[in-house]
C-alpha cells in the first residue's frame, strides 16, 4: 500500500488471560482485538506491528494459544518480544520466528530511514534481585553493540525498544521493577549519536522522559499504555497489581524528515466520528 508515512504500530502489555479469565473484570484478548481492529482500518498502511512485551498474563500455553489466532489473519507483519510476565519455551512455540539465532527476542527492523532495534529484557537467569525486574545479559548487549555498528555503518538513524524502562518514573513500586543494569544500556546508547529514540512498555502509563547516564546527557522516551488496564496515578506509595479501568491505547511510530514522532490513540475514547465546527 501506498503511503506518505514509513510507520509501525506498537502494542504492548496485552496480558492475554486463559478463556473466562478476566483482569480487573476486562478480558485482555477482547480489548487487544478491539485495539488492533482499529489500528487495521487506520492504519493499513503501517510496515510493522510490534508486541512489546508481556503478550501473557503468566506465560501459560493457554494464553499464548489464545493470542497466536487473534494475529494469525493479521496483514502486517508481526514482531514479538518478552517482558517480565512472559515464558521463553511457550512464547516461542506459539511464534516459531520470536526468538533469534542467540536464542533471544530481539530484532532488527527497517522502517524508512530507521532502524528499529527490540531488546529482550527477560530476566531468565533471574540474575536481578527482584523477580519482575528486567536483565540485559552480555548475550543481549553483544547483540546490540552489533547492531548498533552495523546502523552507522549503513547511515540509519535508531529507535530502540525494550519492555522494562531504564530510568525511574514516579511510581515507587514499577520503579522496583526496572531494568536492574540500566547502566549498561544507557551507557550504549548515550555513546551511540545515531540512537534518536527509546520505546518502553511495562508501567500500564502514558509517560514521557529523558534517561539520562552518570556520563550526562539525556535520551527520549516514551512509554505506551496497555491496551487493557493500567496502573492508578497514585504517584509514589502503591503496588504493581494496582491497576484501573481507562481506556486502552496502542503506539503509532512515524519515520519523518529527521524527525521521530510517536503518537499514541486510545483506541475506545470515540467512534471515530469526526466533526467540524
Ligand atoms: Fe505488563
Amino acid at each position: 500500500m501506498n503511503s506518505p508515512f514509513d510507520k509501525a504500530l506498537i502494542f504492548t502489555d496485552l496480558h492475554i488471560t486463559p478463556p473466562g479469565e478476566t483482569i480487573i473484570g476486562l478480558d485482555p484478548l477482547a480489548r487487544f482485538t478491539q485495539g488492533l481492529t482499529h489500528a487495521l482500518a487506520r492504519h493499513p498502511d503501517a510496515q510493522h506491528i510490534i508486541l512489546l512485551g508481556d503478550l501473557t498474563n503468566t506465560g501459560d500455553p493457554a494464553e499464548y494459544a489464545r493470542l497466536a489466532p487473534a494475529l494469525a489473519d493479521c496483514p502486517i507483519p508481526v514482531t514479538v518480544t518478552m517482558g517480565n510476565h512472559d515464558l521463553r519455551q511457550h512464547l516461542t512455540a506459539a511464534f516459531p520466528d520470536g526468538l533469534n539465532a542467540d536464542g533471544f527476542a530481539q530484532h532488527a527492523l527497517d522502517l524508512g530511514p530507521l532502524r528499529l532495534l527490540i531488546l529482550d529484557t527477560h530476566d531468565y537467569e533471574n540474575r536481578a534481585p527482584l523477580e519482575q525486574d528486567g536483565w540485559l545479559c552480555p548475550v543481549r548487549l553483544a547483540w546490540l553493540d552489533t547492531e548498533l555498528a552495523r546502523a552507522a555503518a549503513d547511515g540509519k538513524d535508531v529507535v530502540v525498544f525494550t519492555h522494562h524502562p531504564p530510568c525511574p518514573v514516579g511510581f515507587w513500586a514499577m520503579d522496583a521493577i526496572g531494568l536492574a543494569n540500566s547502566d549498561a544500556l544507557l551507557s550504549r546508547l548515550h555513546s551511540a549519536p545515531h540512537v534518536r529514540h527509546l520505546i518502553c512498555g511495562h508501567i500500564h502509563r502514558t509517560i514521557h522522559a529523558s534517561a539520562s547516564n552518570p556520563a550526562g546527557g539525556g535520551l527520549p522516551l516514551t512509554i505506551l499504555k496497555s491496551p487493557c488496564h493500567q496502573i492508578p496515578m497514585i504517584l509514589g506509595q502503591g503496588t504493581f497489581a494496582d491497576s484501573v479501568d481507562e481506556p486502552g491505547a496502542y503506539g503509532i511510530l512515524l519515520a519523518l524528515k529527521d524527525t521521530v514522532v510517536v503518537h499514541t490513540e486510545d483506541f475506545a475514547l470515540s467512534d471515530g466520528t469526526v466533526l467540524s465546527y
